[in-house]
């Protein structure tokens, strides 16, 4: 089969050659061991970045940062309802220009793996499907469905074309080794039947069919057929093996996180853990092992997938949501790619030989010859440090770790010794301390008060209660469903009567008015949107107007048959009536798709100065269904830039016309669960390590500086719940606080080992940098010997000499600085104590 693949794939460059720049054109076929370029089989680095979750001005420094930490290829989705508004209308501008994106990747040097899929997942709006797909008479997603895999089988074109007319395509000379179709079907292929068997076949045949001259992947898909790889995803795959011994162990989602939805606590994970999860893969035998996200970023206006997926898609990648490196994340993964690339040649040439060397500890060796080897040395057990003989030497391997020896002799690396400086990533601290906060003044604030039900002749009747979907087509995220219960045979005139009204809703949120007064809220989770609401009410005799706002917080990207997930109300029953329940769902119920406000454009920069908008001094405050306006000077500086949203309730807010996206800062996390020192040893899951417990998920909301103009910008918000405007402020980052620690016993950076000469030198080194084109301003904490404490929070030891005045000459003023850590350079306070040196300094912008 593989042969085949090759003679395919030549056949393919012969044929179409002509018409390509052969002359820096790359072959990529694969084998066994893994992907072969060039006639050569590469251990690859990868991670994910999502072209649409920043703006294109950010994209090279995205990309160098990845380069510099370590990768060999950058890995994105392509997101066709984005890319496809309307069947037909295809766009590739702003954010979504994948054609620039693709060559931003190429010129820095690295190269693509392009999951086209159409199925993207990656908690994006209906998992990356157009919604006007759904109304496709007879259609139904991801299965053997002729109308699905028509347009299916279009868009993959649309994008292979793409790809081929900008020569794109490793054998035309560009940064594409590697595509994906589907994604991750096998999770859900059991839900499909034979259908989603046949489903499999058809769309692994189909991108087979597209020529692209790369290898084709399908993650998580046992059954994915020759001669596409079936990859892993998870948060370890050591115990992956391929469906063909001629596949390459592949890893294409390894998560350095996980992703935030409203309501919920902050996930992380710890660097050591999953550089234990990445050691232990190239240790098993994996070639090609990719990060997601390395830079997670920001689900933009109205991309975030759903139900309640946050805003920020920071996802505690390597690389922050507002593109600053998170350390010591992005450090340690860093020394860990060099480390692994000192043993490629071993690591392609050989396979391993595993020794176990006690319980929950092995070596695997790659030799090739008995001289000439690379080994890994695992402790997997996840509490008991040990001490392991390997060839003759001893060598100690703290539980959960891995050493990485490159000439079977020294440890350059060992994955729970962190030797990176850390940030503070503590956000109140950060933002804080080192911000400039410009509150608005309320006297800047205007306003526009929301009607309450139907607002436009546009509304429509139909008698039960709609679907939400099939209703506002997701034009917006608002339904208005609205009645009227006639009270004149139940109450005796001019009295009122005490009654129930309980609401059924598969989702995801709802503000229930009677009378044209809010009298409740109800609202689902990420796990489950549907809720009941009930709300006692006064009704008076005769006619009384029941309106409901079911609203939707991101339409459901995963799972079995996610596209006909349904949404809104389904049950209205009005109860402690004297007599009986009264079930209204069937009644005649009046509709409006969205907003007065969103169809009147209040979000636009042409209506900032109209008539519509109130200016006064009293500015309304803890109001529902109000928009807010205001101006405000963009920050000094050249540092990321947030609106801290605190103060309000749930919305939507605008910066000059553009969505920075939903927020929800009232739903807070629950108040238990979270452990700011989770420990890394054990296996991890999405649940293991959270912080911001009994906080709002997200208060902070990332506003591109490319949207900003030089003076006034218009600043819009919609409130929905309720919330206090002059409570917001515009912040930004023009200081960081960064510490290290670093013993005499420790390793040498792992960038100053040279094959067959050892390291330069065997002094460790503690190193310091800060943001690109900021420097080293003060130094906030120097000691030489036992110092304690955190970073944020260091304090001297019983051994100390202070040595911030060395640190400060050798730092302040630079970009980066290194100090070696000795006796020779630092003193000594306390002869045969072994030292460490502990410094904490802050950047500036
Ligand atoms: C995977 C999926 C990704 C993303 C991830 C969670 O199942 O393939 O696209 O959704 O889960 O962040």
């Amino acid at each position: 089969m593989r042969n085949m693949f090759i003679i395919l794939l030549s056949a393919i460059l012969l044929f179409e050659g002509s018409f390509w720049n052969t002359a820096v054109s790359t072959t990529v076929t694969y084998d066994s061991k893994a992907l072969v370029i060039d006639g050569k089989r590469r251990i690859l680095q990868s991670g994910s970045v999502h072209y649409p979750r920043t703006t294109p001005e950010v994209w090279p420094e995205i990309i160098r940062k990845a380069k510099e930490g370590g990768l060999d290829v950058i890995e994105t989705y392509v997101f066709w309802n984005y890319h496809e508004p309307v069947r037909g209308e295809y766009y590739f501008g702003g954010r979504f220009d994948l054609v620039r994106f693709v060559k931003e990747v190429h010129e820095a040097g690295l190269f693509v793996h392009l999951r086209i899929g159409p199925y993207a997942c990656a908690e994006w709006n209906y998992g990356g499907f157009p919604v006007w797909l759904h109304f496709i008479p007879g259609i139904q997603f991801r299965t053997t469905n002729s109308l699905f895999k028509k347009e299916m089988e279009r868009f993959l074109a649309k994008i292979v074309n793409l790809m081929k007319d900008e020569n794109l395509f490793a054998s035309q000379g560009g940064p594409i080794i590697l595509a994906q179709v589907e994604n991750e079907y096998g999770n859900v292929e059991w839900a499909y039947g034979v259908a989603g068997e046949l489903y499999v076949k058809w769309a692994a045949a189909t991108a087979v069919g597209l020529n692209t001259t790369v290898p084709w992947v399908m993650c998580a898909q046992e059954d994915a057929p020759d001669p596409i790889i079936n990859t892993c995803n998870g948060f370890y795959c050591d115990r992956f093996s391929p469906n063909s011994p001629f596949k390459p162990k592949m890893w294409t989602e390894n998560y350095v996180g996980w992703f935030l939805a409203f309501g919920y606590a902050v996930p992380f994970r710890p660097v050591e853990d999953l550089a234990f999860a990445v050691a232990r893969f190239f240790e098993t035998g994996g070639t090609f092992q990719n990060y997601y996200m390395y830079f997670g970023g920001t689900n933009f206006g109205r991309t975030a997938g759903g139900p309640l997926v946050a805003t920020s898609y920071d996802y505690d990648a390597p690389i922050n949501e507002y593109g600053f490196i998170n350390q010591p994340k992005w450090g340690h993964l860093r020394d860990l790619h060099i480390s692994i690339e000192q043993c490629e040649e071993h690591l392609i040439n050989a396979n391993a030989t595993q020794i176990s060397l006690g319980k929950n500890l092995e070596a695997h060796v790659y030799y090739r010859s008995h001289n000439d080897c690379a080994a890994f040395l695992a402790n997997y057990g996840s509490s008991t440090d040990a001490t392991v003989n390997f060839r003759g030497n001893s060598y100690f391997l703290p539980a959960w770790s891995v050493s990485i020896l490159p000439d079977c002799v020294n440890v350059i690396f060992n994955t729970a010794k962190v030797l990176s400086q850390r940030t503070l990533d503590d956000d109140v601290f950060t933002w804080n301390i080192t911000m400039h906060d410009s509150s608005l003044p309320s006297s800047s604030w205007s306003w526009y008060k929301e009607q309450v039900g139907v607002w436009g002749n546009n509304s429509f009747e139909a008698s039960g209660l709609l679907e939400q979907i099939n209703t506002t087509k997701d034009t917006s995220d608002f339904l208005w469903y609205s009645t009227s219960i006639n009270m004149t045979a139940k109450t005796e005139q001019n009295q009122t009567k005490e009654v129930g009204l309980l609401i059924w809703s598969l989702g995801h949120a709802a503000l229930l008015f009677v009378n044209k007064r809010l009298v409740g809220f109800g609202y689902g989770n990420h796990d489950d949107a549907s809720f009941i609401m009930s709300a006692k009410v006064k009704l008076h005799s005769g006619s009384n107007t029941v309106d409901v706002l079911s609203m939707m917080i991101g339409l459901q990207n995963y799972g079995p048959w996610f596209d006909v997930q349904g949404a809104g109300l389904y049950s209205v029953v009005l109860t402690d009536l004297t007599d009986s329940e009264e079930d209204l769902s069937s009644m005649q119920w009046t509709y409006q798709v969205g907003l007065e406000g969103e169809f009147l454009g209040l979000q636009n920069v042409s209506l900032a100065n109209s008539s519509i908008w109130t200016k006064g001094r009293a500015i309304p405050v803890n109001q529902s269904l109000i928009w807010y306006k205001t101006v405000f000077l963009p920050p000094e500086g050249k540092g990321p830039i947030s609106l801290n949203l605190s103060g309000m309730g749930k919305g939507q807010a605008w910066v000059n016309g553009q969505s920075i996206g939903r927020y929800w800062s009232s739903y807070l996390s629950p108040s238990s669960g979270c452990s700011e020192d989770c420990d890394y040893r054990g296996t991890y899951d999405a649940s293991k390590c959270l912080k911001k417990c009994g906080q709002p998920a997200q208060t902070l909301y990332h506003v591109p500086r490319s949207w900003l103009q030089p003076g006034e910008n218009l600043l819009v918000i919609h409130e929905e719940l309720g919330g206090d405007p002059s409570t917001i402020s515009v912040v930004t980052q023009n200081g960081q606080l960064i510490c290290n620690r670093v013993s005499e016993a420790d390793l040498p950076p792992a960038d100053t080992w040279e094959p067959g000469v050892g390291f330069a030198s065997r002094t460790p080194l503690l190193r310091l940098s800060c943001e690109t084109g900021w420097h080293i301003a003060s130094v906030r904490f120097a000691s030489f010997g036992t110092p304690g404490g955190n970073c944020g929070a260091l304090s001297p030891g019983s051994c100390h000499a202070d040595v911030s005045s060395i640190v400060h000459k050798d730092c302040v003023g630079k970009q980066a600085c290194s100090i070696l850590v000795s006796t020779d350079k630092l003193g000594d306070p306390c002869p045969s104590v072994l030292k460490s040196l502990a410094v904490e300094a802050l950047c500036r912008g």
